[in-house]
C-alpha cells in the first residue's frame, strides 16, 4: 500500500451500475453489508433499498474522506445545494457551502480537504483520476466531436447501431483502443498498480473491443450515466443518473445516512477482527489489485464472517478470478451472472454472483 496511487482519489463520479449489485444482493431492512467505498457511489445507492447498516471499507483514506464529504453533504444541504456543491450543476459558492459540512468531517477529513482547495470549488464529483483520464482522453477524441453528438442523439438503438457500425467502429477507433490497451501505457505512465496483475494471457484490446461494442449496440447512450463519462466528461441531460444523485432519492438516502460506517482498513485485515457477520457483500473490483494470494485470503475471510444464506457481488474487470475456489460453501448463480455481464449499464465488468 505504499504506492502513491493508494492516497489520491481515484474515482469520484459513478463508474458502475448498482442496479446489478440491488438484483444481486436483494437487501433488506436485516441486511449488515459489507461494501467496498471507492467512489462511495455504491455505498449511497445500496441506502436506497434502506438495510440495517452498510460498512463502507477502503483502503485508500483519500477514497473515504470523499465518501465523509459526500455524507457531510447528505447531512447538511437540501438537493438543490448538495447538487451544487458536488459538481451536478454550476455553482460558484462552494467554498462557502464548504464551510457549512466542516462540523459534518473528521479532523482528518478536514485536514485532506483543507490542501485540496481546487476539487472543492470545481465540485468533487469529477476530481477522480479516472473521471479526469476519461475527460482528457476526450481531449484527443476531439476530431469525432460531431460524430459522438451525432451518436449521443440517436433516436433510436437502430440509428445508434447503425451510425456505431457504419461511422464509428473504424480502424481510427481501433488504433485508439490498441492505444489505450497497451499495458506499458498503464504500468509506467499512468502507473495503475493493477496493471502489473492482468495475466499476460489476458488479451485487454480483445476485451475492451467486444465490451464497448456491447455498449454501442444495447445501451441508449444519451440516458446512460457512464457513456456520459465517458463520451461527455460529466452527466448532463437527458442522462438517468446513478441512484443517490437522483432527487427522487435525496430524502431516504438523507434519513438512512447514519447506517453508513466508513471503515479505512484492508479487506484482509478487517475481515479478520470484524465485530459483524454480514449478510450482504459488495465486493467491486477489487481483484484488479489483489495478487493470487490475497484474493484467496480474503474469501476465505469473507467466508468467515458470512451469516447463513449471505449474498455476495463481486464486480471484476480486467482480473478475472473464481472464488469458489477458495470457499467451497460458495454458490455462484450463473444464470444471474450471465444476466447481469448482458445487462449491467456499466459494460465494462464482468460479475460473480450468489450465495454462501
Ligand atoms: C476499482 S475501485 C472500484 C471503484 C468503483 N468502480 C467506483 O466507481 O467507485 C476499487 C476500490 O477498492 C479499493 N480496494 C481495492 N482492494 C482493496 C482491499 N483489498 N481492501 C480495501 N480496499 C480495497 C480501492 O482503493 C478502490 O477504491
Amino acid at each position: 500500500m505504499a504506492n502513491r496511487f493508494f492516497t489520491k482519489i481515484n474515482y469520484s463520479a459513478s463508474n458502475e451500475d448498482s442496479e446489478s449489485e440491488q438484483q444481486a444482493l436483494q437487501l433488506t431492512s436485516n441486511d449488515t453489508v459489507l461494501c467496498i467505498s471507492g467512489s462511495g457511489a455504491r455505498s449511497l445507492d445500496l441506502l436506497v433499498d434502506t438495510p440495517k447498516k452498510i460498512v463502507s471499507i477502503d483502503f485508500n483514506p483519500a477514497q473515504n474522506y470523499l465518501l465523509e464529504l459526500k455524507i457531510a453533504a447528505y447531512r447538511a444541504l437540501s438537493y438543490k445545494a448538495f447538487a451544487r456543491f458536488i459538481g451536478l450543476q454550476p455553482c460558484g459558492k462552494r467554498v462557502a457551502t464548504y464551510q457549512q459540512l466542516t462540523p459534518f468531517l473528521s479532523a482528518q477529513a478536514q485536514a485532506f480537504w483543507g490542501k485540496q482547495p481546487k476539487h472543492i470549488k470545481n465540485g468533487v464529483l469529477y476530481c477522480g483520476t479516472w473521471e479526469r483520464l476519461l475527460k482528457n482522453m476526450l481531449r484527443l477524441a476531439s476530431p469525432r466531436k460531431k460524430l459522438i453528438e451525432q451518436l449521443m442523439a440517436a433516436p433510436s438503438l437502430e440509428v445508434q447501431r447503425s451510425i456505431w457500425a457504419k461511422k464509428w467502429d473504424n480502424w481510427v477507433w481501433r488504433l485508439y483502443l490498441k492505444i489505450i490497451s497497451n499495458q506499458f501505457l498503464w504500468k509506467y505512465v499512468v502507473r495503475e498498480p493493477g496493471a502489473r496483475l492482468i495475466p499476460t494471457g489476458f488479451n485487454v484490446y480483445d476485451y475492451m473491443k467486444a465490451r464497448l461494442d456491447h455498449m454501442g449496440n444495447n445501451f441508449d447512450l444519451k440516458t446512460n450515466h457512464y457513456a456520459h463519462l465517458m463520451l461527455r466528461g460529466k452527466y448532463s441531460p437527458p442522462c438517468v443518473l446513478p441512484h443517490h444523485l437522483r432527487p427522487e432519492n435525496f430524502d431516504l438516502i438523507k434519513k438512512n445516512i447514519h447506517k453508513i460506517e466508513i471503515v479505512t482498513a484492508s479487506l484482509i485485515n478487517y475481515l479478520a477482527e470484524t465485530p459483524y457477520q454480514f449478510n450482504a457483500f459488495s465486493l467491486s473490483d477489487f481483484s484488479s489489485y489483489a495478487p493470487p494470494e490475497a484474493y484467496q485470503h480474503i474469501w476465505q475471510r469473507v467466508a468467515r464472517v458470512a451469516a447463513p444464506q449471505a449474498r455476495f457481488c463481486e464486480r471484476q474487470f480486467l482480473v478475472k478470478r473464481n472464488p469458489e475456489t477458495h470457499c467451497p460453501t460458495l454458490k455462484r448463480n450463473a444464470w444471474l451472472e450471465k444476466r447481469l455481464n448482458e445487462k449491467d449499464e456499466a459494460y465494462i465488468y464482468t460479475f460473480c454472483v450468489g450465495v454462501f
